[in-house]
């Protein structure tokens, strides 16, 4: 039986213990796992945590900038650096999704370690890793191949030579929810849909260019602004939309139109584990549909997941 207050205490006496006057770097990623553990940290060590914010280029629409803030309101000590066109250079060409998850990760890696390295004498790395990614993690790693390599978890190169605290490591994503209310963290942050590290680059199947992020966070704007509007956005545990390597045949008044088709994907779960997808109403789909095709050039088509996990898994790389 979980309680978040007893919990609360308990970590935050325990990190205190654990790392008495050193210094911490946290690499914050916008969503409720990272943003918990760094608020749970900085209860416990204040000015001694040092958070760093990746813009990887491959965040939802303005979320860089929009999240930087919210953490500045927060009090946290946190540093934004935008490499969004690091990222985007590297990955150009690449259509494996293993592939991209691996570019993602190393230059996540290399771009953190240069920006820790200015942080003098730091000891510690803390990562927001929760319960269900070290178990997707261990069973990936099967003889049967990895099924997807989830890069922000097993650690780092030892040539950074930190120490890694992980305080979310024996939680489910809703106790880390309760965990963070506990915290006084903003409800509309603590129920923000899981979003994954590699971010849109695994939502753009096949190669990756500005062009397709950009019409993919548009496209996923209004999809997602629409579950928000229609009050939807909380009855569903993660959505987004995927931009398919696939044109298909349109009419816009007279024109015949030969443009790209993108997938709306909405689950309902509670761990990420298995997952249904959502019966959005038929009037809710129609309207996010002509939305879509009206205001984001480039795409003529929409349709709908309607598979479960499993067999199929909740992104579609
Ligand atoms: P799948 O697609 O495996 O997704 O059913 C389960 C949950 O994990 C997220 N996901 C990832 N998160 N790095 C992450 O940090 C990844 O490479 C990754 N792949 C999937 C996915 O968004 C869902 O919440």
């Amino acid at each position: 039986n979980f309680t978040p207050n007893a919990f609360v205490e308990e970590m935050v006496a325990e990190l205190k213990e654990k790392v008495k006057d050193d210094k911490v770097v946290l690499g914050l990623s916008g969503g409720v796992d990272s943003t918990v553990a760094a608020v749970l940290l900085h209860q416990a060590i204040g000015k001694n945590l040092y958070c760093i914010f990746v813009n990887n280029g491959l965040l939802r629409k303005n979320e860089f900038q929009s999240v930087l803030d919210q953490y500045k309101g927060m009090g946290l000590n946190v540093k934004g650096v935008d490499s969004g066109d690091r990222f985007l250079s590297e990955l150009a060409g690449v259509s494996d999704p293993e592939t991209k998850r691996k570019i993602i990760g190393r230059v996540f890696i290399e771009v953190f370690d240069d920006e820790s390295h200015l942080i003098e004498d730091v000891k510690w790395l803390a990562q927001g890793t929760i319960y269900p990614d070290v178990i997707e993690s261990v069973s990936v790693k099967g003889p049967s191949a990895t099924i997807k390599s989830h890069h922000n978890v097993g650690g780092l190169p030892d040539y950074m030579k930190l120490k890694i605290v992980e305080p979310l490591r024996m939680l489910f994503k809703d106790e880390v929810r309760r965990v963070g209310a506990t915290l006084g963290i903003d409800p509309e942050l603590l129920g923000r849909h899981p979003f994954p590290g590699p971010g849109l680059s695994i939502r753009i199947l096949g190669d990756i260019t500005p062009e397709k992020v950009q019409i993919l966070q548009d496209v996923d704007k209004v999809f997602i602004d629409g579950l928000k509007s229609w009050g939807l956005y909380d009855k569903v545990w993660q959505a987004g939309a995927i931009l398919l390597p696939v044109n298909s045949v349109g009419v816009m008044g007279d024109e015949r139109t030969y443009e790209k088709v993108v997938a709306l994907r909405a689950v309902e779960s509670t761990d990420g584990m298995t997952a249904d997808w959502v019966h959005l109403p038929y009037d809710f789909l129609m309207k996010v549909s002509n939305d879509i095709i009206n205001k984001v050039k480039g795409v003529n088509r929409v349709v709908y997941d309607i598979s479960s996990k499993p067999p199929a898994t909740i992104e579609w790389e």
